[in-house]
């Protein structure tokens, strides 16, 4: 698409970016592209800085305490890791600080979707339904329609489709999949098969959605470094984005836009489209729409019932301990204290020579340019074991056109239906260790590192060319690479 009508479908919002760019003092850093490279130091520093932990690959890699936190903070970690694996009952019961599930949900617990914070589950393998809560249906405005109040979803749906209910509710829908395959062959003469997905809502419990409505599938990433991405300066991620590509690499990249919890607009972080701007706000609409619970930043009872939904609205609800929320200020500040301070994993030994080149072919072959190697954190205004960290998460945080391959044709906050934002790498080889069964990208489509390499499209169409062509020797070195990560 031409860079200007590209630019003018989301004019309102990049117009607000370029407000904060000036705020922050970029604009020239952002216009002249200032993309960080650091292909010359020879031993990197661990991917999380001083939080990173080195250690085995076991079944506790991903829900250790960052190794800076002193000890008296790991008991606080240790108590909000407890929350995220807690499963919630419906209301009213004995225990009522952990009462309240639903009415309308799609997982009991947080560990559900992300088990021991690795990824969730993948899609079935054929053409059956989904068998665990992993991947859900988000609804969006469909792309080119006017998004409006893009938060606000379906008007009887809502904000996603909840697969499951209490008793005496009906679930929205059930989620199918069929799957369409194809062949790819690299230049070497190897073939690979590439799969895509499609899913659909069946058995809709309240007829069709409303027409300009999708269903975007998104699966449940690990979470890793989450403190860490919070803590990047807005400015920083402003200074890689070079919406109009005036370098030249055929590689732009833009911030998402969306609303903050306070309101205003902010440049999104989190999620497969950089949908949420904090991750306290990320994790409130976790509570909202995973399992149906009210927090102090999203405190309405009804949460994602419609007031097409009644049935929903009328509950039951819980009250929590202090009678205003389901989820209290005190269980919400622990859980998302042990989602900000969460240990990124290092690697599990000294580096391979065949890892070390390809960390190198990394860099060369273009996937730097959005798996950005280096960030760090300010160095105030964020808790003090996340403050001045320089890290590795490889992602810049933006949104890049990955092509009609990859699109779901969903518009969130600016990001439209080809738009992604570049998830880290960090951690990679070791949340696959946890869930080797797990897909990769968006919609858990890619069955290894290769086939999401070769869906990557539009701007990283370069990348995923030189890939292509590879020799076989290089491409193992690549995926060494990314395997210790
Ligand atoms: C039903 C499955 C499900 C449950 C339950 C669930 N999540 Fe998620 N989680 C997801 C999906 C899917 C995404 C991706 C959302 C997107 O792309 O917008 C996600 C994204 C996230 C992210 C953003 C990660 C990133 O890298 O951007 C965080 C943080 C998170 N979840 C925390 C939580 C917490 C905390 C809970 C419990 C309160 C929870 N989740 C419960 C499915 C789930
Ligand atoms: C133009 C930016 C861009 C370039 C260049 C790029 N990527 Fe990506 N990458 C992305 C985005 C965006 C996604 C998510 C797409 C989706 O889920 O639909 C992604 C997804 C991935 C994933 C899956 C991650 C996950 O958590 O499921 C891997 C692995 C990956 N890229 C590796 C690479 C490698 C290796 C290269 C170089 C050959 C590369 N990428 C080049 C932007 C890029």
């Amino acid at each position: 698409m031409h860079p200007l009508r590209w630019l003018c479908r989301g004019a309102r919002l990049w117009l607000a970016t370029l407000v904060l760019a000036l705020c922050a003092g970029v604009v020239g850093l952002g216009l002249s592209g200032g993309r960080a490279e650091d292909a010359g130091l020879s031993t990197p520093p661990p991917a999380g800085g001083a939080t990173t932990v080195f250690g085995p690959r076991d079944r506790h890699i991903l829900t250790r305490p960052a190794a800076n936190l002193p000890q008296r903070a790991r008991l606080d970690f240790h108590v909000g890791q407890a929350v995220f694996e807690r499963s919630w009952v419906p209301a009213p019961a004995e225990a009522r600080a952990t009462d309240g599930l639903g009415p309308l949900f799609n997982a009991e617990a947080c560990s559900s979707c992300h088990p021991r914070n690795g990824r969730g589950d993948g899609p079935p393998a054929a053409g059956g339904r989904l068998a665990r809560p992993g991947l859900v249906l988000q609804l969006h405005p469909a792309d080119g329609e006017d998004s409006g109040e893009t938060d606000r979803g379906d008007p009887v749906y809502g904000r996603q489709i909840q697969t499951a209910a209490l008793p005496g509710l009906s679930p929205e829908a059930r989620v199918v999949v069929v799957w369409e395959s194809r062949a790819v062959a690299l230049t070497d003469g190897t073939v690979v098969r590439l799969r895509a997905p499609r899913f659909a809502p069946a058995d809709p419990a309240y007829g069709p959605l409303a027409p300009g409505m999708v269903a975007a599938p998104r699966q449940a990433p690990a979470l890793i470094g989450l403190g860490l991405l919070d803590a990047v300066p807005a400015a920083a991620i402003l200074a890689a984005a070079d919406p109009l590509d005036a370098d030249g690499d055929g590689i732009s990249g833009r911030p998402n836009l969306v609303r903050g919890p306070e309101g205003g607009l902010r440049i999104g972080r989190f999620g497969w489209k950089a949908g949420a701007a904090t991750l306290d706000q990320q994790i409130a609409r976790a509570f909202r729409d995973d399992l149906g619970l009210s927090t102090p930043l999203l405190p309405e009872a009804a949460g994602d019932c419609t007031a097409a939904q009644p049935d929903c609205r009328a509950g039951p609800h819980g009250t929590g301990p202090d009678e205003a929320v389901e989820v209290g200020p005190d269980l919400f500040a622990a859980i998302a204290y042990a989602q900000a301070h969460g240990a990124v994993p290092g690697p599990d030994g000294p580096p391979s020579e065949e890892a070390a080149r390809g960390r190198a072919l990394f860099d060369d072959i273009g996937c730097a340019a959005c798996h950005r190697p280096a960030l760090a954190t300010a160095t105030h205004g964020v808790p003090a074991a996340l403050a001045g960290q320089a890290i590795r998460p490889y992602t810049d945080l933006l949104l890049h056109d990955m092509g009609p391959g990859l699109a779901d044709g969903a518009r969130q906050g600016l990001a439209t239906g080809q738009e992604w934002r570049t998830p880290p790498l960090w951690g990679l080889g070791a949340w696959r260790t946890l869930a080797p069964e797990a897909g990769l990208l968006h919609d858990g489509r890619a069955r290894t590192i290769t086939e999401a390499i070769l869906w990557h499209g539009g701007e990283a169409a370069a990348a995923r060319k030189t890939f292509r062509a590879l020799p076989a020797a290089d491409r193992a070195a690549l995926l060494a690479f990314l395997d210790r990560l």
